[in-house]
């Protein structure tokens, strides 16, 4: 208990500090206006992670709520659950690409792909579940493995097999959700 009570303490403290941090690079007059969530703020913080700011903030504000998480572990649970949706959305219209694959080369592209995507939502549902609970344990590596070992694999299976768009676009939120987790991980 007072393990827990000094660290989010800690945790608090250092929030405070790239807040206040944040203020300095970008408290011009010209951007005193700007939206400044937590979000904005540890998307900037991203750069060792080689995500652009505004891609990031992008990418997970296809949730409408993803400027009011109240805090780090809400969004990086946030950045967890919107990945389970997204390969679960992916999954599906590959599944869906499958069914309407003209000929057999772009069906067993299809298929192998689509077994990929259904190894990977049960891991990204674990994952979730994880963040949910506060261990992060372990979840940088499954969030990785689904951008490296899963869409990144689909699209050297595919070749010149047109894949649907979604599996690009999950490569982006597996991706900028990784990088997230770990910063929460490591920093929250
Ligand atoms: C999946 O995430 C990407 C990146 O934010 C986004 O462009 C795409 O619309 C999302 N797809 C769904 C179905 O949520």
């Amino acid at each position: 208990m007072v393990v827990g009570t000094s660290s989010s303490m800690l945790g608090r403290a250092f929030l405070l500090l790239v807040l206040s941090s944040a203020t300095e690079v970008h408290g011009g007059p010209s951007s005193s206006a700007a939206p400044c969530s937590l979000l904005d703020y540890i998307c900037i913080r991203l750069g060792p992670w080689y995500v652009l700011p505004n891609v990031c903030v992008s990418t997970l504000c296809i949730d409408p709520s993803c400027r009011s998480a109240p805090g780090l572990p809400e969004l990086a649970m946030m950045a967890t659950r919107l990945t389970v949706s997204n390969a679960t959305v992916t999954k599906a219209s590959i599944q869906h690409a499958l069914a309407h694959a003209k000929d057999g080369k772009a069906r067993k592209v299809m298929r192998s792909c689509l077994q990929l995507y259904t190894g990977a939502v049960p891991r990204l549902q674990w994952a979730a579940r994880s963040v949910a609970a506060g261990r992060y344990s372990g979840v940088p590596e499954v969030l990785e493995a689904a951008y490296e070992h899963v869409a990144s694999e689909c699209t050297d299976l595919a070749g010149k097999v047109a894949l649907p768009k979604e599996n690009d676009e999950f490569y982006m939120m597996a991706y900028v959700a990784k990088a997230v987790v770990e910063w929460v991980q490591l920093f929250g």
